[in-house]
């Protein structure tokens, strides 16, 4: 088991998962955790997370020193890194040459970078210490301007800062291998757990529902639960898990807002009803249309749209009498919208019917609380989940009522009939030229803004359709993916030609940071 000591950061569950894929078991505490508990747990080696502060201020999450002292490898990585040079004597300071997002580091042979760094072949002989170059994910103030005594750097980054260094068991890294933008982070992570810490590699999802599905029968009871499922993988793979599960005391919900993409409740029906036993179809479109009546403000739509899905819910599944309610909440959703620590790190207005527990007197059942989107859709393979639903996109709670974009750009069912031809075009086309898989999600969003175009003699004054695509397996940082110039003209004629009202495509090239995926 590694034990991650969390000082904060919004990627420390990205750490966890990063080791859980090895095989191995991983743990979150807090830094103020104390070291006799830690070491009570006998782990394998220990991940000091980074963190948003600075490690002189007032209230930073400072461990004990003795956590370094116990007699199995550590690993500090950003705050990490700079809270292990400040308790062990060197200097952190702040720079003024700050490094955010992709920056490049040379590294130097060393445990951590085992089969990573690779020395130059010249003419058959060995060129020693040829530096290797890798591009990491940085986001950092501070640097370390003098390592304790006794640690080697192993790494510098392009501005000439320590970018990874270590001594004996204490490795220390500014980077974030944990997320997915930097290169070999996995392998580094890897290095770590099997190579340093000789972790057993015994941690599967078998293991796990095995685990929660015990967690949840004892917390039910012969208790009912009830829930919604929106044909993402999350809520879907979540309840074919709880009907297998509960059976008949597990009863879950399929509510059409009118704002789902073209096709999409039959397909969602189609694919669920043979596997959840209890699973029932509620239309109550026209309902969330005129509600939506005159919305522009992306919160203002968010919480209409919770609200009334509250309302149509509490109708249809209240009568039933349930004491727990389902919810597929992932991970990102729960790291994102709380702030850490006092932090102001709310990214996102996540929980759209955040307000339902409370308001129907349910506790919630979450099995999928603790993971992320690929970790569910390896369960959804292992439970027989259909690959459609398995594989499909996540799409927001709010449907296409966030993708018909800005404030004076209310919600018809013209826009909607609109963006649902455009979606559907560039997704179907996603998916006939084998790009849809490679890309962990993918939309189109209706502009408010009109453009001239000419089309036949006619001139034009009409809408703007965004397209965007990002790659990502965390939803915590993304980039933009390129399917290529003749695929992205292709859905452009076609989307020009068919959808009427349109007459300009522009294509998104923002990566998250700074751009979110939706576009409000
Ligand atoms: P952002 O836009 O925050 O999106 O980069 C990250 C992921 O979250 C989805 N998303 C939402 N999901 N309700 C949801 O259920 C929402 O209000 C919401 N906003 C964004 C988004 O589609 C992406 O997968």
């Amino acid at each position: 088991m590694i034990t991650i000591v969390d000082c904060g950061s919004q990627f420390t569950q990205n750490i966890a998962r990063r080791v859980r894929e090895l095989g191995t078991y991983s743990e979150i505490v807090p830094y103020n955790t104390s070291v006799t508990e830690i070491g009570a747990k006998k782990p394998d080696g220990i991940i000091i997370s980074g963190g948003q502060y600075s490690v002189y201020d007032k209230g930073a999450p400072m461990y004990d020193k003795a956590l370094l002292d116990l007699p199995v490898p550590k690993l500090g990585i950003c705050y990490g890194q700079q809270s292990i040079a400040r308790l062990l004597g060197g200097k952190v300071e702040p720079t003024s040459k700050r490094e955010y997002g992709k920056t490049q580091v040379r590294i130097k042979n060393c445990p951590l970078f085992h089969g990573i760094y690779k020395r130059e072949f010249k003419s058959g002989n060995v060129t020693a210490n040829h530096k290797h170059s890798l591009d990491v994910w940085m986001s950092h103030a501070d640097i370390v301007t003098q390592m304790p005594e006794g640690f080697v750097d192993v790494a510098r980054s392009a501005s000439g800062h320590i970018a990874a260094m270590y001594k004996d068991d204490i490795y220390a890294v500014q980077f974030h291998p944990e997320v997915d933008h930097t290169e070999h982070g996995r392998d580094l992570l890897k290095n770590f757990v099997q190579r340093i810490c000789h972790a057993a590699k015994d941690w599967n999802n078998d293991a796990f529902l095995e685990r929660t599905g015990a967690e949840i029968k004892e917390k039910v009871g012969d208790g009912r639960v009830i829930g919604a499922v929106s044909g993402g993988v999350d809520s879907s793979v979540g309840a074919v898990f709880l009907s297998q599960l509960l059976g008949d005391q597990f009863h879950v919900y399929f509510v059409n807002n009118g704002l789902l993409r073209k096709n999409e409740e039959q397909e969602v029906m189609q694919y669920l009803s043979p596997l959840i036993k209890n699973i029932h179809y509620v239309d109550a479109a026209d309902e969330f249309i005129s509600k939506l009546n005159g919305v522009g403000d992306p919160d203002e739509k968010r919480n209409v749209i919770g609200n009334t899905f509250i309302t149509v819910f509490e109708r249809e599944a209240g009568p039933l009498g349930a004491k727990y309610l389902f919810q597929g909440t992932l991970y990102p959703d729960v790291i994102e919208s709380v702030p850490i620590y006092g932090s102001s790190s709310k990214i996102k207005r996540h929980h759209n019917v955040g307000g339902l527990p409370k308001r129907m007197g349910l506790k919630l059942v979450e099995p999928w609380r603790y993971l992320f989107k690929d970790e569910v859709r390896a369960i959804g393979e292992r439970l027989g989940v259909p690959h459609e639903i398995v594989w499909r996109h996540p799409f927001p709670g709010p449907g296409l009522a966030v993708r018909i974009v800005g404030k004076h750009n209310p919600i018809t069912s013209e826009k909607l009939k609109m963006l649902r031809e455009a979606d559907d075009i560039f997704i179907s086309e996603l998916k006939k030229s084998g790009h849809y898989e490679k890309i962990a999600q993918a939309f189109a969003v209706l502009t408010p803004i009109e453009t001239s175009g000419v089309m036949g003699d006619e001139g034009t004054y009409q809408r703007t359709i965004g397209l965007r695509a990002v790659t990502t397996s965390d939803f915590m940082t993304a980039d933009w993916y390129w399917p290529g110039k003749d695929f992205v003209t292709h859905v452009t004629n076609r989307i020009i030609n068919e959808v009427k009202g349109v007459d300009r495509v522009v294509y998104d090239t923002t990566q998250k940071p700074p751009a979110t995926i939706e576009w409000e």
